[in-house]
């Protein structure tokens, strides 16, 4: 592991090593898969306007969401049933974050539980992706057990009435194998999706159980049942972005699920800007699709972003060396995003500001 550089050597890595329906399940997007791509390349729209003869001597890349002071402005992004990757799954993914000082954001739909993951990382700041289940009891359970394990945040994921189409789990009769469970629940609710009638089971697991009637209005309903705050994850547009600031979200996570629901959409780096503008500092806004480096980070936060989240590459680390790989991941994304910084001549995250970059457009007109 001593050679690995950056996050796509261990890409490389976890795509030799993982089983192919594992492999499949967290590499791909929806449809052409198109989406994905531009998640990736739209950040090398983007050039950065390095500032010079600033004293880099000091750098402090830490900042504060939702209230709580975080080590550096890139977390985990929920991904689910990471026992596939590594027999520690979520647990050491967690460890992981505690040890680096960031956000993990613990998907519904994981192999390893609440309780599980509190217990391993129980001084991490923990958030918790929410899907919302058709039978209510269901998703109350979830609520209780989350606030009572010490988790600060809910993330509810608003893009996913139903999951979109990956063609590769349709091929590969995508199943969560039989010596693993959706450690949340019991029975059916964890057990379901290790069969397949036909096609992808989780997207059958999900059409059964999932609440596709959701809308505004449940905003209201999460809201009146937990005091945690309530993050939006899955916005694109302004007009979503207003109705989440008016709805009493504390939080937007400016996301197209890494490209596996619609695609065809922008690039969440594309669509940044525009929330960002409707928002206008009421909440928090953040990002995740397709962050791999430091100057990623960069570019983000210099178009707003409070912080960002990436998932992949912690699937990737997992499945090279459990949590040593996870930790090994963060901490080459810790040492770009300083260097982002410092060599563009930013101290602080406060310094990264919008004049820091420029859309490759400008450049064109020259
Ligand atoms: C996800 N994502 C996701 N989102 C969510 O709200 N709940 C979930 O359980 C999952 N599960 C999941 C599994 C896998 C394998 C992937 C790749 C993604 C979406 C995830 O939180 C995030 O939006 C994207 O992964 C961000 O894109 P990158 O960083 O993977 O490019
Ligand atoms: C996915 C889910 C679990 O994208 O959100 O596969």
């Amino acid at each position: 592991m001593e050679a690995f550089t950056c996050v796509q050597d261990f890409e490389q890595s976890a795509m030799k090593i993982l089983p192919i329906s594992a492999r499949d399940y967290y590499r791909s997007g929806a449809g052409d898969e198109v989406t994905l791509e531009w998640n990736k390349n739209a950040f090398r729209k983007y050039r950065i306007r390095p500032r010079v003869l600033r004293n880099v001597s000091s750098i402090d890349i830490s900042t504060k969401v939702l209230g709580e002071r975080i080590s550096m402005p890139l977390g985990v992004a929920p991904t689910a049933m990471q026992r596939m990757a590594h027999p520690d799954g979520e647990c050491a993914t967690a460890k992981a974050v505690q040890q680096s000082g960031t956000v993990f954001i613990q998907s519904t739909i994981s192999t390893s539980s609440i309780e599980e993951v509190a217990a391993a990382a129980p001084s991490a700041t923990k958030w918790f992706q929410l899907y919302v289940y058709t039978d209510r009891d269901v998703t109350m359970n979830l609520i209780r057990r989350v606030e009572r394990a010490g988790f600060r945040a809910l993330v509810l994921t608003v893009d996913t009435p139903f999951f979109g189409t990956r063609r590769a789990d349709v091929r590969n009769r995508f199943v969560l194998p039989r010596h693993l469970k959706l450690a949340n629940f019991e029975g059916r609710l964890s057990r379901k999706i290790n069969e397949s009638s036909g096609g992808s089971g989780l997207n059958e697991y999900v059409t059964n159980l999932f609440d596709d009637s959701l809308e505004w209005r449940d905003l209201h309903w999460l809201k009146s049942v937990t005091q945690l705050p309530i993050v939006l994850k899955g916005i694109l547009t302004a007009e979503d972005a207003i109705l989440a600031v008016e709805n009493g979200a504390s939080g937007v996570v400016v996301s197209n699920h890494g490209a596996r629901q619609i695609d065809g959409t922008a690039a969440t780096i594309e669509a940044l800007p525009e929330v960002v503008e409707a928002v206008d500092g009421r909440i928090e806004v953040y990002l995740d699709g397709g962050v791999r480096t430091g100057t990623d980070v960069f570019k983000a936060l210099a178009l707003g972003a409070k912080m960002v989240f990436f998932g992949r590459p912690m699937l990737w680390g997992l499945a090279h060396a459990g949590e040593e790989g996870a930790t090994a991941v963060l901490e080459i994304m810790r040492k770009e995003i300083r260097e982002a910084l410092a060599l563009a001549g930013c101290r602080s995250l406060a310094e990264v500001t919008r004049d820091m970059i420029a859309h490759e457009s400008v450049y064109s007109r020259l």
